[in-house]
């Protein structure tokens, strides 16, 4: 298909070809990355300007890597070294950042709608890399890449989310992102971790994790975000750990090993055990291998790029 998005907003935004036109030259690109040499001249004479105002290691490396595989000159920003910290706003930043004549701007902000406000003002490319709790398409495009890699298809997939679903961008993204392809997906978490915007998917839900995980074939885990929390959502971490942990014990019980997920950062000992984080059932580092590829053809496909 021939692509016509400006931007990468969200997974709410794209169509289900939109999402297999994304996958497919990620997967062509991950070829490139496989290389001796791993450099395209696609972006060549394009600047990127990689503006995170929240911490990032994945996605802002990942970004970088693909901008430079990409031969784009590119520029990381963060809040701590950019004059936002002196009073000035996120839309002045970028409209001085476009003026210096850049061509994308990659943005990481903690407020929903941040990327499509700047989307709606400046003449850049926009690449929402995470707003807030809304979304970050980019990682369940990472994850629906190694979904596919891993099991070779969508269709009939059963996939559980289990954790932190209330304050995560990711299970928004994913949500859309499932629901489009046709993929049955459970929830698991306290109930206080579940909310109301689940009623726009279609899901189950399940709240004993033993029944959750049982017959599952992707277990997909998130992080607790403390940072996003005010606290009073579950009595304390040990009682989480107790009821709603991924831990060495319950993935010995489950007949049918599914692979295990998980966006990053871990906190081992707490949503997960490290050792099954680590056991050869986890697919978490190919995630992340995926998240340069899927950045790749992003950048390229924004850029006026096609898989014709
Ligand atoms: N998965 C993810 O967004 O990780 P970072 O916060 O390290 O970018």
């Amino acid at each position: 298909m021939k692509w016509s998005k400006k931007h990468l907003l969200s997974i709410e935004d794209l169509s289900v070809s939109e999402i297999n036109t994304i996958l497919d030259n990620a997967f062509s690109f991950k070829e490139v990355l496989l290389r001796p040499i791993k450099k395209v001249p696609a972006l060549r004479g394009k600047t990127v300007v990689n503006l995170f105002f929240e911490p990032s290691t994945r996605t802002l490396v990942s970004f970088a890597l693909a901008e430079k595989h990409l031969s784009a000159d590119s520029v990381n920003i963060s809040a701590k070294t950019s004059s936002v910290l002196k009073g000035e706003t996120l839309l002045d930043t970028a409209k001085n950042i476009e003026s210096m004549k850049t061509d994308m701007v990659v943005i990481r902000h903690a407020s929903p709608g941040s990327a499509k406000f700047l989307a709606e003002r400046i003449d850049s490319n926009v690449i929402n890399a995470g707003d807030g709790i809304h979304e970050h398409p980019t990682q369940a495009l990472l994850d629906l890449m190694t979904i596919k890699e891993s099991l070779k298809k969508f269709k009939g997939l059963k996939i559980l989310i289990l954790g932190d679903i209330q304050h995560s961008r990711v299970a928004r993204s994913l949500l859309w992102g499932f629901n489009k392809l046709g993929i049955e997906t459970t929830l698991c978490a306290p109930p206080t971790l579940i909310p109301p915007f689940i009623n726009n998917f279609k899901v189950n839900i399940e709240y004993d994790i033993d029944k959750a995980i049982k017959d599952k074939d992707v277990i997909y885990i998130l992080r607790i975000q403390l940072e996003r929390q005010k606290g009073g959502l579950f009595p304390s971490l040990r009682e989480y750990v107790k009821y709603f942990s991924l831990t060495q014990e319950r993935f010995d019980a489950i007949k049918r090993r599914s692979i295990i997920m998980h966006p990053g950062p871990i906190n081992r000992g707490v949503e997960i055990d490290g050792s099954v984080a680590d056991s050869s059932k986890s697919v978490i580092l190919d995630q992340v291998t995926n998240g340069v590829a899927v950045r790749m053809s992003t950048l390229y496909l924004l850029n006026g790029g096609s898989n014709e």
